[in-house]
């Protein structure tokens, strides 16, 4: 029997350090052999957001000693690795460096093959560590730097049917969280403040909704929020209006998916359709659920990754490195690092005032 590959992953776009070993399985389905992710929320918080030298320098601190402990944890030693993948894009290019030039010096000394890891392929990628998927499939991506409804074709073959036109939706939960007064990132905690709060307190406006297709776009919240923190008093305020921050949110995926999965059949006619939420944002609950109702009554199969590989991890750049290992697509070890790595090239530019929808 042919040995199954192991890839050694290795991610530092942004804030968090991370390496992963993978093995391929029989089963369809990678076992993680070993992911550990060391975030950096403590030395950004009190910036409200990420400072990039900071960043890449507790990159280049981390990245020995998390690498050391990924391939310890794993249980395997080098010899059995069969390749070494690092995400070369997009985020803070002095970040994106550091794991890069590690993930070469490994490949280079090791005598392994290299390959380079679009950081949004491995958040498209992320479920399939956990469920068996077929392409193509419709991809909602939802993170901190981008939001985009995608036709996910085969490796590497994207096409772009929605995008974000401002802000991506991370960044809408991180805005609205820090107006609220909390830290950084707020995501997460913005949805436990919704738990508690009346969604129907607060009417926020759902911009482009009725055009533009699947682009979304979340500015116009962060505008009328900042308006009502201006006149709201007590605590209970803050927990009702996060709820009905998050309950807007949810109707405007609703509606938006709903014509994502149109656009989607228009391109793609197999009977079964599998809809793929990944990104940080994929870890907030009541946008699972809403996900979920407008899948099935749509007959859409959700499929989500695990919790802990919503946000940044190298298991999902590993698992990229495994379908590109598989299909013999290997990188030079001058390969360069690219902050604005797309998904898919030929998509139109949708950012900024003017733009046509
Ligand atoms: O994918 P990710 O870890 O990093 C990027 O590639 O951007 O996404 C991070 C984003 C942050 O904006 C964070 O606030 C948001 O995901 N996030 C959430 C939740 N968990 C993380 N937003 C809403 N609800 C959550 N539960
Ligand atoms: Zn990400």
């Amino acid at each position: 029997m042919a040995k199954k590959p192991i890839i050694l992953g290795i991610e530092t776009s942004c804030d968090e350090t991370a390496v992963s070993l993978i093995q391929d399985d029989k089963s369809g389905i990678p076992k993680i052999l070993s992911n550990i992710v060391s975030s950096q929320f403590d030395i950004h918080k009190e910036f409200g957001g990420v400072v990039p030298e900071l960043a890449a320098r507790s990159h280049v601190e981390k990245i020995d000693i998390i690498a050391k402990k990924a391939i310890q944890e794993s249980g395997v030693s080098l010899d059995k690795v069969s390749a070494i993948a690092a995400t070369m894009g997009p985020g803070l290019i002095v970040c994106l460096t550091v794991g890069l030039n590690f993930g070469k010096a490994m490949a280079s000394s090791l005598n392994l093959p290299f390959i380079g890891v679009n950081h949004l392929e491995g958040h498209a990628l992320s479920p399939k560590l956990n469920s068996k998927i077929e392409y193509p499939y419709l991809l909602l991506l939802i993170s901190g730097g981008h939001s985009q409804y995608l036709s996910v074709n085969s490796l590497g073959k994207y096409k772009r049917l929605g995008t974000t036109i401002d802000d991506a939706l991370g960044e809408a939960f991180d805005k609205t969280a820090k107006l609220l007064g909390i830290e950084f990132p707020g995501g997460p905690k913005l949805e436990k403040f919704s738990e508690q709060g009346d969604p129907n307190k607060f009417e926020l406006p759902k911009p482009i909704i009725n055009k533009g297709g699947c682009n979304l776009s979340f500015a116009g919240l962060k505008t009328a929020i900042l308006r009502i923190t201006k006149t709201i008093k007590t605590e209970q305020d803050k927990f009702d209006l996060a709820a009905s921050f998050q309950k807007t949110i949810e109707e405007i995926l609703y509606i938006k998916t709903k014509i994502a999965f149109d656009e989607f059949k228009k391109i793609n006619s197999q009977d079964k359709n599998s809809f793929i939420v990944a990104g940080g944002v994929a870890a907030n609950k009541g946008i699972r659920e809403k996900l979920i109702k407008v899948s099935k009554e749509n007959n859409f199969k959700p499929i989500f990754p695990d919790l802990k590989l919503c946000g940044d991890n190298a298991a999902m750049i590993a698992m990229v490195g495994l379908e590109k290992f598989k299909a013999k697509q290997f990188d030079n070890l001058d390969l360069p690092a690219n902050p604005r790595l797309v998904l898919d090239e030929s998509a139109k530019f949708l950012k900024g005032a003017g733009v046509k929808l």
